[in-house]
C-alpha cells in the first residue's frame, strides 16, 4: 500500500503535504526556514498533534542550521528564542512543546555548533522514523477493540495525515481492518473546519476502507439506534488524570456514548500526556476565528456582524473514557495511576 506521509526532509527542506488544500488537491509545498514552518503549523497546512511536534522537531532543527554564530552560548540563547517562537504557533496540542523541549535539550549536550547542527537534524528524522514505530504499535496494541460485524465511529482526523505515517484512532481502525475483520465505519464531518469530511474520508478512501460521512449532531441518533459499536478518537492533550483534549465535539460524543452505553476510545502516543498538569482546566484551549463559521470558503453563512465564538477543542473528563490506547498499552482507569506508570516506564 502507498502510505500517506504529510511529512518529508528532502535535500535540505521540509516538504509538507497541504492539508488545507484537500481533497480537492495533493499539493506539496516546501519550507526553507523554521518561520515557514510556524506558519504551516499557524494556517493548519499541516495539523493533528503528532504531525505538529515532528514539523516543529524540523523547524527546531531549521532554526539551528540557520543560526550564525559559533559562540555557544549565544548559538542556545537564539535557538531557544526561535524555540519559544514555534512553541506559540498553536496552543492546546502539547507534542508542539513536548518537541521543541526535547530539540533544545539535546542541542545543550553536544560540545559546539556544528555538532549540535548535524545533530538536530538527525532527532528530527529521528522522531519522524520513531512516530510511524509508534503508531504502528498503537495499532497492533488496540487490534482486538473492534469486533468482526461491528462498527466504530471516529471525529476529526486522528490518521496518517496527523502524524508523520499510519495515524493513531485511524491506525487503530485500520490494524483492525488489516486484521481480517469486517465492520462499519461512521466518520464526522468535523466543524467547522471539516477534518472529518476533507481529510479522514479521503484516507478511508486511499486505505480500501469503506466509511460513512456523517453530520457531527447525526451521532446520538446513530448510537441510539445501535448503529456504534465504539467511539475511538485522537487527543491533542491529556492531563495526569486522563481528562483528554481533542478536536472540538469530542466532549458531547464521549456523553452520548456513555448514555448508550458504547465504550469510548482515545489513542494516543505517550507524547501527548501532559504529566504536568492534573486535570484537564488546565488545558489551554485555541480559540479560532469566527470566520470558520460565518463563512464557508469565503461565502458569508451567518449575518453580517453577528457575533461567534470559535473553540478549536473540548475537554472530555477522564470519566468518560473506557480506555487510552498507547505504544506502551492499553490504560485503563484509575487513569492516574496508569497513565502516571506508562509515562515513566521505558516503551
Ligand atoms: O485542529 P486540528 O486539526 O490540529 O485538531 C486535530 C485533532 O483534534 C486530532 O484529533 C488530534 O490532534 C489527534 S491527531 C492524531
Amino acid at each position: 500500500m502507498n502510505e500517506i506521509r504529510p511529512i518529508e526532509w528532502a535535500n535540505g527542506t521540509l516538504r509538507l503535504l497541504d492539508q488545507t488544500r484537500l481533497p480537492a488537491e495533493e499539493v506539496n509545498i516546501e519550507l526553507h526556514g523554521y518561520l515557514e514552518a510556524v506558519n504551516a503549523i499557524k494556517t493548519m497546512q499541516v495539523r493533528g498533534a503528532p504531525a505538529i511536534g515532528v514539523t516543529a522537531a524540523y523547524a527546531v532543527a531549521m532554526a539551528a542550521r540557520d543560526i550564525d554564530t559559533t559562540d555557544k552560548p549565544t548559538f542556545m540563547r537564539k535557538l531557544t528564542e526561535a524555540g519559544g517562537i514555534i512553541k506559540a504557533a498553536r496552543p492546546t496540542a502539547v507534542n508542539l512543546m513536548w518537541a521543541v523541549d526535547r530539540m533544545i535539550a539535546i542541542a545543550d549536550t553536544e560540545p559546539d555548533t556544528p555538532s549540535i547542527k548535524s545533530r538536530l537534524l538527525s532527532e528530527a528524522i529521528a522522531m519522524e522514523k520513531e512516530d510511524e514505530v509508534i503508531n504502528r504499535r498503537m495499532g497492533v496494541n488496540g487490534k482486538d477493540l473492534i469486533p468482526d460485524g461491528g462498527s466504530v465511529l471516529t471525529h476529526c482526523n486522528a490518521g496518517a495525515l496527523a502524524t508523520a505515517a499510519f495515524g493513531t484512532a485511524v491506525g487503530v481502525i485500520r490494524a483492525n481492518w488489516e486484521d481480517g475483520k469486517r465492520f462499519n465505519v461512521f466518520n464526522t464531518e468535523t466543524r467547522p473546519f471539516l477534518q472529518g469530511a476533507r481529510l479522514t474520508a479521503w484516507e478511508f478512501k486511499k486505505l480500501g476502507i469503506p466509511s460513512t460521512l456523517v453530520v457531527d449532531s447525526a451521532a446520538g441518533m446513530l448510537m441510539k439506534r445501535g448503529e456504534i459499536g465504539c467511539v475511538i478518537t485522537g487527543a491533542d492533550r491529556i492531563a495526569a488524570n486522563g481528562d483528554t483534549a481533542n478536536k472540538i465535539g469530542t466532549y458531547g460524543l464521549a456523553v452520548l456514548a456513555k448514555e448508550n452505553g458504547i465504550p469510548f476510545y482515545v489513542a494516543a502516543p505517550i507524547s501527548t500526556v501532559d504529566i504536568s498538569l492534573s486535570n484537564g482546566d488546565q488545558i489551554e484551549i485555541e480559540e479560532r476565528s469566527s470566520n470558520e463559521i460565518t463563512e464557508f470558503r469565503g461565502v458569508p453563512i451567518a449575518p453580517d456582524g453577528v457575533e461567534a465564538f470559535n473553540p478549536g477543542f473540548d475537554v472530555t473528563p477522564a470519566k468518560y473514557l473506557s480506555a487510552i490506547i498507547t505504544e506502551a498499552g492499553i490504560i485503563r482507569p484509575p487513569f492516574n495511576k496508569n497513565l502516571n506508570s506508562a509515562v515513566n516506564s521505558d516503551v
